[in-house]
This record gives C-alpha cells, sequence and structure tokens, in this order.
C-alpha cells in the first residue's frame, strides 16, 4: 500500500486462533510481558493484535467502545501499555454491520472509527468481511484505506476477505496485506477438515501458493496466522507449518499463549534463521519448483543472490528428496555457504547437490549463499 508500511510480512501475535472471543486485557498485557520475556519481540515479533469481540457499544455520537466487563481500563491504556513494552498495537474491525462475532462493524462509520483507532495509538488494522450485503469488496476496503490515511496515523492495513473477490488482483495500493482463504484450522492434512470454512495447512499452502507473483514490500499474500503451539498437529507438522510460511513470505502472526508455551513451540517460533528467511529484503515470494507425489522442492529467491531451499515430505512415511544446483538456477560449479536451519549447522564443502531423508510430514530446510 501507498502508506509505506510493512515491507517485510507483519510479525506479531493475534488473540484468535487460541483465545476467540475470550479475549480480555489481562490476557493481552500478559502476552504483551511474554512476548518480551520470552525472546518473540527481540526476534522481530512486533504487533500485539486483539482479534474479534473487543466491542462495547458505539456512544451517542456513534464512536465505537470497549468491552467495559474485559477491558474496564480502555483500549487506550492498553495500548499505550503494549507501546511501553517497545510494542506495537493492533486491532480488529469489519467493513459490514457487525463484525463475525456479531459486534459492530465499521460500515458507515469508517472515518471516526479510523480516528478513534489513531487516538487509541493503534497500529495495525485487521479488518474483516462479515455481514457486508451486497457491498463491493474493492470499494469496501478502499473506504476504510482512505479513513486510515485522513487519521493521521501510520495503520498497517490487513484485508480478510478470504480470498473471494480475489484481493491479489486488486489490494496492491488498498492494503499491507491480504487473506487468500478462508480461516486455517489447527491440523495439517486436508482429510483433517472437520468444518467446511476451516483449513488445515496443507489446503492453505496449496491455495496460497500459486499467488507468489502478487505479493511484494507492502503488500503480502495472508494465508492465515500460525496455529503453532496450539496443539493440533505433531512438532514435525508445526516445524513444517512454519517453514512454508517463510517460504512463501507470509505474515508470522503468532496464534497460540506466548505467556505458556512449551520448549518445542518456542523452538519453532523463535527459529531465526527461518524468520531471515521470512524476512528477507528482497520481498519474493518464494514457490514449489518440484511436486513429485508426496515429495515437494521449494525455492526463495533471497537478496544477494541467496536462495532458501525446502525439501518437504507430504507423505505419512519418511522420504529421500533431493536437488541441485542447476535446478535452483545455479552454474553447476557454484561456490556457496549452505546452511541448514532446522539442525542450525552450516554444511562443508557444499558440491551443489541438496539431498535429505525428510521424515513424515516433515522438512529440510537450508539456506545457500554464493561466495
Ligand atoms: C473471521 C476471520 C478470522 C477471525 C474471525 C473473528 O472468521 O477470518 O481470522 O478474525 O472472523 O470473528
Amino acid at each position: 500500500a501507498p502508506n509505506g508500511l510493512a515491507q517485510t510480512p507483519p510479525m506479531g501475535w493475534n488473540s484468535w486462533n487460541k483465545f476467540a472471543c475470550d479475549i480480555n486485557e489481562k490476557t493481552v498485557r500478559a502476552t504483551a510481558d511474554a512476548m518480551v520475556s520470552s525472546g518473540m519481540r527481540d526476534a522481530g515479533y512486533q504487533y500485539v493484535v486483539i482479534d474479534d469481540c473487543w466491542h462495547g457499544k458505539r456512544d451517542e455520537n456513534g464512536f465505537i467502545t470497549a468491552d467495559a466487563q474485559k477491558f474496564p481500563s480502555g483500549i487506550k491504556a492498553l495500548a499505550d501499555y503494549v507501546h511501553s513494552k517497545g510494542l506495537k498495537f493492533g486491532i480488529y474491525s469489519d467493513a459490514g454491520r457487525l463484525t463475525c462475532g456479531g459486534r459492530p462493524g465499521s460500515q458507515g462509520h469508517e472515518y471516526q472509527d479510523a480516528l478513534t483507532y489513531a487516538r487509541w495509538g493503534v497500529d495495525y488494522l485487521k479488518y474483516d468481511w462479515c455481514s457486508t450485503g451486497d457491498r463491493n469488496a474493492q470499494e469496501g476496503y478502499a473506504v476504510m484505506a482512505d479513513a486510515l490515511r485522513q487519521s493521521g496515523r501510520d495503520i498497517v492495513f490487513s484485508l480478510c476477505e478470504w480470498g473471494t473477490a480475489k484481493p491479489w488482483l486488486w489490494a496492491k495500493n488498498t492494503g499491507n496485506l491480504w487473506r487468500t482463504t478462508g480461516d486455517i484450522w489447527d491440523s495439517f492434512a486436508k482429510n483433517d477438515m472437520a468444518h467446511d470454512w476451516a483449513h488445515p495447512v496443507l489446503s492453505i499452502v496449496d491455495a496460497n501458493e500459486p499467488l507468489w507473483p502478487f505479493a511484494g514490500p507492502g503488500h503480502w499474500n495472508d494465508p492465515d496466522m500460525l496455529e503453532v503451539g496450539n496443539g493440533g498437529m505433531t512438532p514435525a507438522e508445526y516445524r513444517s507449518h512454519f517453514s512454508l510460511w517463510a517460504m512463501m513470505a507470509a505474515p508470522l502472526m503468532a496464534g497460540n499463549d506466548i505467556a505458556n508455551m512449551d520448549e518445542t513451540t518456542r523452538s519453532i517460533l523463535l527459529n531465526k534463521d527461518v524468520i531471515a528467511v521470512d524476512q528477507d529484503k528482497l520481498g519474493v515470494q518464494g514457490r514449489r519448483i518440484v511436486q513429485d507425489g508426496d515429495k515437494e522442492v521449494w525455492v526463495k529467491p533471497l537478496a544477494g543472490g541467496g536462495r532458501a531451499v525446502l525439501l518437504f515430505n507430504r507423505g505419512d512415511t519418511p522420504a529421500t528428496i533431493a536437488t541441485d544446483a542447476d535446478h535452483l538456477g545455479y552454474p553447476p560449479k557454484v561456490r556457496a555457504k549452505v546452511r541448514d536451519l532446522w539442525a542450525h549447522q552450516a554444511l562443508p564443502n557444499w558440491t551443489g547437490r541438496l539431498e535429505a531423508t525428510v521424515e513424515p510430514h516433515g522438512v529440510a530446510m537450508f539456506r545457500i549463499d554464493p561466495s
């Protein structure tokens, strides 16, 4: 978007995947504290975003208020607290009359709401698409984009339209990121689908991958927030989820309980080598270059001529997956430093071939930097 924000994919935390409507200021404060103490903030997770269900009623002039039971200190105080921790603060609304959780939406109140958010110190707005009737998505999002611009504050604008109106074709100058699919579901394989509105990791990956040409600095495809640490997948599957999101230059919005995460979860969300792939300045979304049954090879070009390479095994048994310099677009005798991003090890004397036996539903991930 022309606001100049989100030159790399936004990183942070969002309340929805773990807490849904059971959200309050205590949880948000505890999360902000834990973002600092766990090292998440220093690893780049910046935005603390409250999703749906923070709202109270509109006041007699139409200004939105917070639910006084859940947020007795008010949103401004909460934003101030989050800022005092060196983090940024985000909030949620909807382009229709009601949010997906049935709270007041912003339709007809866009400029008033943007002004309220700016006064509260909001740095990020996720803007949903429930109860929009026959509203045109491109127009609906353009109104709030303009309202945010007029508010005078730098606010990252996150479109949550689920891909129906193909926002990748028109939202580059409207928002900083746009959802490409329906909601993520904390499971891995396509046959894990419990509801038709819930999408396991593999469904999301297959929908988001072909959209790689539309992503770039300031405007990203959003395959939805992370489920790492929420309990529905194995550690291997969560490593794959996180690695695939990084390869796809996806926003990295943690969706778990940061204040109570175990060591496995922490080691995934805090893998700085994988985060660096996501946040690479070139801002090119990686893509799948080989799909051979359950064996896949993904490549993401990096600034300085490097490449991130993902060997991904979708299958239920271990698989040996290989690629080489030629496939990756390098001359056969290329000299490069190669690092294994999950073993956290440099590979000595690279000969131009990458091969790994990859666990079921798992990945091996490398970074090649030509010398
Ligand atoms: C929609 C969005 C979710 C979440 C909920 C809140 O389903 O896609 O990410 O914001 O609404 O009600």
